[in-house]
């Protein structure tokens, strides 16, 4: 094979990777594939039962009676799938569960898309070249200005993005950096356009308040891929960034969700102010034009987890998620030599970060023992030569399941 001659990021990034992943997935620590799962226990293909804290289903809903029978009506009326692309022909429901999301978001409009990564894909390069009615861009065009810990499917569309204006990333623990990326796009004439999460899939809260006011006194767009903070609080489920806004989206903010993570379906959402956008975007962005409308299926999943969050089921299931984060940093808490990522935070993720590789490595092989499952995470997701175990705490783990983590790692 011929190796490109050209140093590259990816290339970098290749050559910083170790072996851990490798060696994790030989040990039995990642990679599973299962066979079963009932509640937070799942069966490996080795027949192992194990409890899994790596799921994103922190409400639990995808096991939940409604969301089950919901996608056997979907077989029944449909067969498995309608595949066609998205504007030429979709099924009602996928309407019926846009106008469901703009009741949880009131005064909002909202487009759905297969995933997440589709909405950014779709949305921003439009955004970019000013095709958006209700988010006009200045003459001179965008400035994307992405934070550091922004997920990896906006920072790797870098490139879409510069095909129409510039990029430049800041990092929200040096508010220095925000102000220089806002100043360079005053000084240039361009339209700053800020890419951020709202909860971080490994860090923790952005604090999209302050960031959404600092963007508005530069003229700017706030741009939130609030994935993971989608149902897990708020009002009828919308979400952290939501909630953190005042409970409203402002006129220069963006919001995207996923529907994949707690909501318990797949896909992810745009939500805006001018329902022009919408007809733009069903028109021209990309997935829309030329990709699958989400799997029928998944559509009326989505709606029937849509109307959970519209009659209270989905509060319930919050104050059972957030009972089992307190317990988790309580009882983590009292653990000797750990240092525990987002403790007290309105997230539904913790990490146990490791100096070094080996440490996180042997942590994660004591919870397999143990029949426990994390996520061992190593550089690309952290900094090369750390670790970090990563769980992903549910409204469905019992008390007993969260104990035992600090139990085994504090035995000895
Ligand atoms: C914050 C965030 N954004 C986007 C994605 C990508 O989601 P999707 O698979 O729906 O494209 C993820 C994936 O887990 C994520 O954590």
């Amino acid at each position: 094979m011929t190796r490109p001659s050209r140093s590259n990021h990816i290339l970098r990034r290749s050559q910083s990777i170790t072996d851990m992943y490798t060696r994790s997935v030989g040990a039995g620590l990642t990679g599973h594939a299962i066979t079963e799962r009932s509640g937070k226990t799942v069966r490996l293909a080795d027949g192992d039962h194990c409890v899994e804290f790596v799921s994103c289903s922190y409400l639990g809903l995808e096991e939940h009676p409604r969301m089950v029978q919901a996608v056997r009506t979907a077989l029944d009326k449909y067969g498995t799938h309608f595949s066609s692309s998205r504007n030429s022909v979709e099924p009602a429901e996928i309407r019926e569960l846009e106008d469901l999301l703009g009741e949880i978001y009131p005064g909002m409009n909202a487009l759905v898309f297969n995933s997440v990564s589709s909405v950014h894909l779709g949305v921003l390069p439009l955004l970019g070249a000013g095709l958006l009615p209700g988010y006009p861009v200045a003459a001179d065009g965008p400035l994307f200005v992405i934070e550091r810990t922004a997920h990896a499917s906006m920072q790797a569309i870098r490139g879409v993005l510069e095909q129409t204006g510039e990029a430049t990333r800041f990092d929200v623990e040096d508010p220095e950096s925000f102000t220089r990326a806002l100043r360079l796009a005053e000084g240039s004439g361009r339209t700053p356009v800020v890419l951020v999460d709202g909860i971080g899939s490994m860090g923790g809260l952005i604090d999209v308040a302050a960031l959404s006011e600092k963007a508005a006194e530069y003229h700017g767009y706030l741009y939130i891929d609030d994935a993971h903070g989608i149902s897990v609080s708020g009002t009828n489920g919308a979400g952290y960034a939501f909630d953190a806004l005042g409970g409203h989206v402002p006129e220069h903010v963006l919001l995207v969700g996923s529907l994949s993570k707690a909501f318990g379906g797949s896909g992810g959402f745009l939500l805006t102010h001018a329902p022009e956008d919408i007809i733009r975007l069903r028109r021209e962005a990309n997935p829309m034009v030329f990709g699958h409308s989400n799997m029928i299926t998944h559509v009326l999943a989505n709606l029937e987890s849509a109307a959970t969050h519209l009659d209270g089921t989905v509060s319930t299931l919050q104050k059972n998620l957030w009972d089992n984060v307190a317990l988790f940093d309580r009882s983590l808490g009292r653990t000797r030599n750990v240092n525990l990522v987002n403790a007290g935070s309105r997230s539904p993720i913790r990490g146990l970060a490791m100096e070094t590789e080996e440490q996180a490595f042997h942590a994660a092989k004591r919870l397999r023992t143990a029949g426990i499952l994390c996520f061992p995470v190593f550089y690309p997701v952290v900094a090369p030569g750390t670790g970090l175990l990563r769980f992903a705490i549910s409204a469905n783990h019992t008390h007993e399941q969260i104990e035992s983590i600090a139990h085994q790692l504090s035995s000895s």
